[in-house]
């Protein structure tokens, strides 16, 4: 069955009115790809309800990253939301979402949300936090559910659920690969055949590092193992810490990130990592 789409704050609440049990919510920026739908999976799997949301957001854009031109794929976003048994899609518009203009209040990341992806994309944590609060607060959520590929925007989600004590449950869901390893991303379609080849280094350098630490081989090997294999494309970061992003542990669960540029894509990855 078609979900019912809402393109107000007034459509969404009716349809959540007619919502009892847990109400799940996946949120996306559309031009779903085979990784949002094993998300509305997971989702589906365990709510009575199931909410997606689809805003491109402006906040979380850069100057000179091109909202304009980020991929806008409605009719089959509405049919892969169809296959997973979405009920609601909620697809505002900007002035919807912003009816006051930008924000001049907005959900600060704290120092994680400088690191990493923040380092090279500032203010992009303020406004992933931003607008993720208000979908929480719009769709009322029970549970929302977030991709383990986006790593650091997983935690920072957590964190920022934690220390403003938002009524919700957060829960990660593994990356879903091609065959051949690539995380699947909507960055991947701008990748020729060639740079798709150069691109499975990433996750052939992230597999590298977790055995060398299954292996007992340490911190530092591991990191060497890995960066090993990334000699095609030009590295932007390849670090381990633990689950939380702070120093890697000794021993113990870890986190093992890497982002790199093939041709003119910037690409990110991430595997947990067992440090014995
Ligand atoms: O991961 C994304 O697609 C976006 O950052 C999100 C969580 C939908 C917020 O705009």
């Amino acid at each position: 069955m078609s979900p019912v789409v809402a393109r107000t704050r007034a459509e969404l609440k009716a349809a959540r009115a007619g919502m009892g049990g847990v109400v799940g919510v996946v949120m996306t920026m559309g031009a779903l790809h085979s990784g949002h739908a094993g998300l509305l999976r997971a989702a589906r799997e365990s709510s009575d309800h199931l909410v997606m949301t689809l805003f491109v957001n402006p906040l979380q854009f850069g100057p000179n990253e091109d909202f304009d031109r980020y991929p806008r794929t409605f009719e089959r976003d509405l049919e892969i939301a169809a296959a997973e048994g979405v009920d609601v899609v909620f697809a505002p518009t900007v002035d919807q979402m912003y009816p006051h203009g930008e924000p001049s209040v907005r959900v600060n990341p704290g120092p994680v949300g400088e690191i990493l992806e923040g380092a090279s994309r500032p203010g992009f944590f303020h406004g992933v936090l931003t607008v993720v609060s208000k979908l929480l607060h719009l769709t009322g959520a029970d549970v929302a559910y977030f991709g383990e590929k986006d790593y650091q925007q997983l935690t920072l989600i957590r964190a920022m659920v934690r220390d403003l004590d938002l009524d919700v449950e957060i829960r990660g869901v593994p990356t879903v690969r091609e065959p051949d390893g690539l995380a699947l991303s909507s960055r991947n379609r701008y990748l020729s055949d060639a740079e798709r080849r150069i691109a499975l280094a990433l996750s052939r350098a992230l597999r590298a590092g977790a055995q060398a630490a299954a292996d007992g081989e340490g911190p530092e090997a591991t990191l060497a193992a890995a960066d090993k294999e990334l000699d095609g494309p030009e590295l932007d970061y390849l670090v381990l810490t633990d689950p939380d992003l702070g120093p890697p542990p000794e021993h113990g669960p870890a986190r093992l990130l890497v982002a790199a540029r093939v041709g003119t894509t910037r690409l990110i990855d991430n595997i947990p990592v067992e440090i014995r």
